[in-house]
């Protein structure tokens, strides 16, 4: 049987990276991976090809790379990074790159790593949260959302991601001591749910949408591995952790005021979350999340593996 060939962008980190393990572990070698980074001599790229990936370099800001690295593949996953730069514009870009590049090599599945434009629910002219960079409300969603016309929905599968637990880890987002003793866990939302998901299970989902194929097409699938409050996480990183972690409910507007880059940006995006909390819980289904991918971890078990990681000071 001649395998299916996946070009996974971004196979080097998070959510790409998920996929590639995914495809690498698949006993039923349905497909076969070529893994695309800018660094091949990295150590993360020299991993997959002692794995078993076909290891090619190519650049997001370089379509002709990607026609390359897309040429004679059955499927493409695709994802920016809009934090190593900040800026909406590359994002844009870099995503018209990839559409246009998978048309043009004629790739029969794409998957397309997007997230809500919040304008189409959040007008620049709604005064609730500032307008950022001129035309956007949540500019590292705006850019990807507003980039989903640039691929072919006849054979593209729009992904929806959450809020990697890793944030906790890896983002400044977890507890941190307070005057009191115990570890204050901020979370602007409120009462309000957040979807949150391993960012290893969004690459495990988005593999068991290329095992489904055709019928995801044109689809909008969004992944959670739980809706949970921020007294609810509070609670399971103090069981987790031995520890009394408090939930610590600032305003968007206290949040937007932190000071770090993207923090306006991060703080627009929790307001949107928690205002629209329906629809945003509600186009992530924790069920539909497990059937793509049926290790989908919880909360507590993400915890149970990784909270030696979170740093606590
Ligand atoms: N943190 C969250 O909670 C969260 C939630 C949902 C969505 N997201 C979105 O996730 C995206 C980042 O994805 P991630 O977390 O999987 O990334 P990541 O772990 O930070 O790794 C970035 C990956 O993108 C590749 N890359 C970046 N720029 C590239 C370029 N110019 N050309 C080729 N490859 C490039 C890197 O490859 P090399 O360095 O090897 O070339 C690397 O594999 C962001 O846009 C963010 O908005 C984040």
């Amino acid at each position: 049987m001649t395998k299916k060939l996946i070009t996974v962008i971004g196979a080097t980190g998070a959510q790409g990276g998920g996929l590639a393990r995914a495809i690498l572990a698949d006993a039923s070698g349905e497909f076969s991976l070529r893994a695309v980074t800018r660094k091949p001599e990295g150590e993360s790229a020299r991993a997959l090809a002692a794995a078993g990936a076909e290891v090619v370099r190519a650049d997001l800001d370089d379509e002709a790379s990607l026609r390359r690295a897309f040429d004679g593949a059955h499927g493409a996953f695709c994802v920016t990074n809009y934090w190593e730069h900040l800026s909406p514009d590359r994002e844009i870009a870099q995503a018209r790159a990839l559409g246009e590049a998978s048309k043009a090599s004629g790739v029969a599945h794409v998957i397309w790593s997007t997230l809500e434009d919040t304008r189409l629910r959040v007008p620049l002219t709604d005064p609730r949260m500032p307008t950022l960079h001129g035309r956007f409300k949540v500019p590292h969603f705006d850019t990807k959302g507003g980039s989903d016309a640039f691929f072919d929905a006849s054979r593209t599968t729009f992904l929806a991601t959450s809020f990697y637990w890793e944030n906790l880890i890896y983002f400044g987002m977890g507890p941190k001591p307070t005057e009191n003793g115990s570890l204050g866990f901020v979370l602007p939302m409120g009462d309000e749910k957040l979807p949150g998901i391993a960012a290893e299970d969004i690459g495990k989902c988005a593999f068991g949408i290329f095992k489904r194929g055709a019928s995801t097409f044109g689809q909008h699938i969004g992944v959670a591995g739980e809706h949970l409050t921020g007294a609810e996480m509070a609670r399971a990183l103090s069981r987790a952790l031995e520890r009394d972690v408090v939930h610590q409910a600032v305003q968007p507007e206290v949040y937007r005021g932190f000071g770090f880059p993207g923090a306006d940006d991060i703080g627009n995006m929790f307001q949107y979350k928690a205002e629209l909390e329906s629809a945003y819980c509600g186009a992530r289904s924790v069920s539909e999340s497990r059937a793509l991918n049926p290790d989908l971890l919880t909360f507590a078990a993400w915890l149970s593996k990784y909270k030696s990681k979170i740093p606590l000071a």
